[in-house]
């Protein structure tokens, strides 16, 4: 495999800092990913040398700024291999992308009495969005509910779908269990019925390798800064066909292509149309470059260092006396433990002081911490910059913590 740790760890700056006197050991990447050098320097490039307004003006900085940000989006579209570059919107990430489907798609294309699949295992972000549509126009919500594996029950999907349904929305990889979802399966039942697919890629993104026409989906949507890009910069793909039916759903500059106070305004084309404001440029030139780093290093021997790396980890979590493994035997990225009864919190903090960052409470997924009957649980998520040792040093952390706090 042409991989080498210690060459990738020296392009992450943050990796040199030390936390209470310990080298830190950041196993929390599934929040947000730490940003290789090379993010940074093309952010910070942007805003000493290149940085102007886009879209506005005709002078050189501005059509230079103007011309990068569409180069992105179509490098966007190949990375996702989307049939065009008009297909790729700029929002702030996940949550945004997937509220800009519920209100201008969902606002528009459903009717009182149709329904919405989702699964048991969402992020809040798609759930809340898709609850504050039904509310609104009296749509029902129906779960694909869980096996004791942590997966999808697959079983109860076709007997979820009816002539009503109009929205299958799931998440490709969970966010607490690292459950990679059979997505592709999912799309071909929908489409069967017709039914319009959102995938939820924000986990999914950096642990699969992303064809959106293969897929067949209708919306992927993803965020910048788990994919080690900034933050505040997202992505919705969606097909030409289908964003071509919808409304805009924010009114403002950039968006329109004429404005009169007597005739109203008419609205520029996809992808522009759902753009409003001043796009968050500076982000945009960093998510191109997070893209190109990650082409670079490449996404099969990311996806296969992380294989490696997570089986190790799951092997040797497993050996932690009192520990108990939510997350499949095989899971993508994150794995979710709780150690014995005690409180997430009091774990994390603990492993704070030994320099190891991991997630603790909820995860914005209070349904799945509903269906285990835990109010949290602790998560250790994994990135290509991460070593055997810190997973050593994460198991014998535990098991300290595990007899003081006995
Ligand atoms: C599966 C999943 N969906 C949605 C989100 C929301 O992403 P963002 O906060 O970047 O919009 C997250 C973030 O943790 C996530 O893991």
């Amino acid at each position: 495999m042409n991989f080498n740790l210690t060459r990738i760890r020296t392009e992450f700056p943050l990796l040199k800092r030390e936390v209470h006197g310990y080298p830190i050991v950041y196993l929390d990447s599934a929040a947000s990913a730490q940003k290789p050098q090379v993010v940074i320097e093309a952010e910070s490039k942007f805003y000493q040398n290149e940085y102007a307004a886009v879209h506005r003006g005709i002078h050189t900085l501005s059509s230079e700024a103007t011309a990068q940000m569409e180069t992105i989006r179509e490098q966007v579209a190949k990375f996702l291999n989307a049939a065009d570059a008009k297909e790729i919107v700029f929002v702030k990430g996940t949550t945004e992308a997937i509220n800009l489907v519920a209100n201008s798609w969902g606002g528009s294309q459903l009717h009182p009495g149709d329904n919405i699949i989702i699964t048991e295992m969402e992020h809040h972000s798609n759930i809340v969005p898709w609850q504050m549509l039904a509310q609104r126009i009296s749509v029902e919500l129906r779960f694909i509910p869980l096996t004791r594996f942590g997966t999808l029950d697959m079983t109860k999907l076709s007997s979820l779908i009816d002539c009503r349904t109009r929205l299958l929305a799931v998440t490709h990889i969970s966010n607490v269990l690292g459950t990679k979802n059979p997505i592709k399966e999912i799309i071909t039942q929908a489409k069967l019925f017709g039914v319009v697919t959102l995938i939820d890629g924000a986990q999914g993104i950096i642990h699969d390798i992303i064809d959106v026409q293969d897929l067949g989906c209708d919306f992927y949507v993803f965020s910048g800064h788990k994919i080690y890009g900034p933050s505040g910069i997202g992505i919705l793909y969606g097909r030409q066909s289908i964003l071509e039916l919808m409304p805009p759903w924010e009114g403002g500059g950039s968006m329109i292509a004429t404005v009169s106070l007597s005739q109203g305004t008419t609205y520029a084309p996809i992808p522009w149309i759902f753009e409003a404001g001043s796009p968050n440029i500076g982000s945009i030139i960093g998510l191109g470059a997070a893209l190109k780093w990650i082409t670079n290093v490449g996404m099969d021997v990311i996806i296969n260092r992380e294989r490696e790396l997570l089986e190790y980890a799951i092997d040797k979590l497993s050996s932690v006396p009192d520990i108990i493994i939510y997350s499949p035997p095989k899971p993508f990225g994150v794995i979710a433990f709780n150690l014995s009864s005690h409180h997430t919190f009091d774990v994390g903090t603990f492993l704070d002081q030994y320099g190891i960052a991991i997630r603790t409470g909820h995860h914005c997924a209070m349904p799945l911490m509903q269906y285990y009957s835990v109010s949290g649980m602790c998560r250790a998520s994994f990135a290509i910059y991460n070593s055997e040792e810190e997973v050593d040093r994460l198991v014998s952390s535990l098991i300290r913590i595990n007899s003081l706090l006995k």
